[in-house]
């Protein structure tokens, strides 16, 4: 059975409308496609949650800067689909670009969060997050679900869409999901599909790294020696740059440097392995 498919805002409302009226609750997962068990972990605990569950499709031109991969970012509707109603989700929507930004994507209304959009992702993609709180409003607000669901493993995003949301009073509730992995340890993303065999072989050391560091930090060492570290390993594995690796205050995104058990903290890390720019993290307090 193929999912039901919808492209216009007017048929997603339609629909979504039609579910309300029957009582039903409605739960959201936006999405980029290029599907994996990561973003079916979401559309399951959407499950669990709501008696209806819209996942969205869109490949969101405005999150990607000059030079980064929107052109050549995976895309396979078919198979998308394919997962979702093996997955039992209850509809797709895949608008195009015209769809969502009618007047085009500049010149029209942005969506900024400040400091929270500005630093770690922000500060190496400029603009990024201003396409994310963007879009994410905009497929909220034609939606209106009551429940939305983000990954942790974009928990810098997570945060920005949480801050949109109180920002905004925009009446749903953000859920948060713990990152799936794959058995060594590699978080999974679409973008993993870049890799050769040899950098996916090496790229499970991005988690060590956060592991090494979130451990060594609770257990008393100083962030700078451990990230100091961490960066000759994960160099020493095959990745070419890295962006940032850092141990901040979960809910600032400030750096922190002295561990304190009752303040959540996260190791925060993106580096970039052959064509694949990579992110991952982790909680302090639960390593
Ligand atoms: P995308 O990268 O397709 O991810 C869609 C959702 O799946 C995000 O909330 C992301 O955090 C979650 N996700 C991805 N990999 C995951 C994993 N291994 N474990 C758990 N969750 C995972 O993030 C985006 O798209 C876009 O920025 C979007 C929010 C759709 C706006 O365009």
């Amino acid at each position: 059975m193929t999912i039901e498919t919808v492209r216009t805002v007017a048929e997603l409302r339609r629909t979504i409308y039609q579910w309300r009226a029957e009582g039903l609750s409605v739960g959201l997962v936006p999405t980029m496609g290029a599907l994996h068990a990561g973003h079916l972990s979401l559309v399951a605990k959407a499950l669990q949650q709501c008696d209806r569950v819209c996942v969205t499709l869109f490949v969101n031109p405005t999150q990607f800067g000059e030079g980064e991969d929107f052109k050549s970012y995976p895309r396979d509707e078919n198979a998308d689909g394919e997962m979702l109603s093996q997955a039992g989700a209850h509809l797709l929507y895949a608008p195009d670009v015209d769809e969502m930004y009618p007047d085009g994507t500049t010149a029209t209304t942005e969506v900024n969060v400040g400091p929270l959009g500005d630093v770690l992702e922000g500060a190496s993609r400029p603009g990024h997050f201003s396409g994310v709180a963007t879009i994410v409003s905009k497929l909220l607000l034609q939606a209106m679900p009551d429940k939305a669901y983000f990954g942790e493993k974009d928990f810098q995003q997570l945060m920005v869409i949480r801050q949109l949301v109180v920002d905004l009073a925009i009446a749903v509730e953000v859920v948060g999901v713990a990152i799936m992995r794959e058995t060594d340890g590699l978080a999974m993303s679409s973008r993993n599909a870049y890799l050769s065999a040899d950098e996916r072989a090496a790229a499970p050391v991005l988690n060590s790294a956060v592991i090494y560091v979130a451990t060594g930090f609770r257990s008393g060492s100083e962030p700078s020696a451990l990230i100091a570290k961490g960066e000759t390993d994960w160099l020493a594995a095959g990745f070419s740059t890295v962006d940032y690796i850092a141990v901040v205050d979960s809910a600032s995104l400030n750096p922190i440097s002295d561990f304190d058990p009752a303040r959540p903290a996260r190791v925060l890390v993106a580096a970039t392995l052959g064509r694949a720019r990579l992110i991952d993290n982790i909680s302090v307090q639960e390593s």
